[in-house]
């Protein structure tokens, strides 16, 4: 993909370079004209090495080194644990923030590290790449629109096909705060404010998540602000492949979103048909995560508030953090909206 149009590119850093980090880099580094990729960083020297070695751009180990490059951003794919301190270091250097989701573990830095980036006047953009994903992105068109009427059920999956390892699952926020927040901004984004969460869950495929207080599987059902109802289903042990689908039905017309094929091939044998069906994010989403790269050097370069920005982080990881509530305390959690900056606040079920 790419733009062909001419833009002056967006000098860019990328820290944390693992399963996500890697990605963004190589976009960053010629797949599109919008941005150049000026160094990299991570914690590990080896990794931080070869990465910059082998994308022919600076490398180093320390994000304040990153940041006093010759950059105009940074998107953040460090562990979500480091995402705030490290938002608050590139406001105070100056640097526009492209943060993996989600900004925090907690509610109250992820509202200190927002602060300090409005109040540096620097763009802060969050990884909710299924926004920029065309197929998404033209249902939503559709919606807002109102070629669906008004929407009565919604209803949504991401499972992965297998849960990423220990180390990682540690410093992840949990189920609901890591993987079923991807479905609440979408949830939000395509359909509106949500009233009401309730969440069910389970450590299926190993005991490891129930001994680590976590769960591998869950459902949670949303009522929405205007009266619709959802149903999102999460699972990180779906061992057919990587899936992410959504339905959103109306009173006028549905609109399925499910596209799953590696190639664009149907593969024809005796008595069946088959398709090669996608193993992770960074099969099915090339064009999303480019896209989210390019809408954020968009966003610096012509100086509006990026698509996805400090709101929607805050308010998905408000409803993420609900669903973990609902699930302990076995029951609906409401949730009032207060204008106060567009926040919410989490108020308890009568
Ligand atoms: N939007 C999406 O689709 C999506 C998908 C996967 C992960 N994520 C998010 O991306 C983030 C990273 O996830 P991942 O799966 O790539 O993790 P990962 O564990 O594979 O990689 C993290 C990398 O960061 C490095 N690192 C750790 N601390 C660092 C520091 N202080 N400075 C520099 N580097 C540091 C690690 O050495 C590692 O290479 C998480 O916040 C996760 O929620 C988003």
């Amino acid at each position: 993909m790419g733009s062909s149009e001419r833009v002056r590119p967006i000098r860019l850093g990328v820290a944390g370079l693992g399963r996500i980090g890697q990605m963004h880099a190589a976009n960053a580094s010629g797949r599109t004209g919008a941005v150049e990729l000026v160094g990299v960083a991570d914690a590990v020297e080896d990794v931080a090495r070869s990465t910059g070695e082998r994308l022919d751009v600076a490398w180093t180990t320390s994000f304040d080194e990153l940041l006093a490059m010759d950059v105009e951003g940074v998107l953040i794919a460090t562990p979500t644990g480091a995402h705030a301190g490290m938002i608050e270091c590139a406001a105070a250097a100056g640097k526009h923030v492209l943060c993996e989701k989600p900004i925090a573990l907690d509610l109250d830095a992820s509202v200190r590290a927002i602060e300090r980036a409005r109040s540096a006047g620097v763009k802060l953009q969050v990884g909710f790449h299924r926004r920029f994903d065309p197929d998404w992105a033209a249902v939503a068109a559709k919606i807002a629109a109102g070629e669906l009427g008004d929407v009565y059920l919604f209803r949504t999956s991401l499972r992965d096909k297998r849960s990423p390892g220990a180390g990682y699952l540690e410093g992840s926020g949990g189920f609901f705060v890591d993987v079923s927040i991807h479905d609440l901004d979408t949830a939000r984004w395509m359909v509106g404010e949500i009233d009401e969460v309730t969440a069910i869950g389970g450590a299926l495929s190993d005991p490891a998540f129930a001994e680590a207080g976590d769960l591998d599987n869950a459902v949670v059902t949303l009522r929405f602000t205007s009266g619709a109802l959802g149903v999102i289903d999460n699972s990180r042990a779906a061992g057919y492949g990587y899936e992410c689908s959504t339905e959103v039905m109306g009173s006028l017309a549905t609109a399925r979103i499910g596209y799953h094929r590696r190639v664009n091939v149907e593969w024809l044998t005796p008595g069946s048909q088959s398709v090669d069906w996608v193993n992770d994010f960074t099969e099915r989403y090339p064009d999303a995560y480019l896209l989210e790269l390019e809408g954020f050097a968009a966003a610096i370069r012509d100086d509006y508030e990026p698509a996805v920005g400090a709101d929607d982080a805050l308010a998905a990881f408000v409803l993420a953090d609900a669903c973990g509530r609902s699930f302990r305390e076995g029951r609906p959690i409401r949730l009032e909206h207060e204008n106060r900056g567009r926040e919410y606040e989490i108020a308890t079920a009568r």
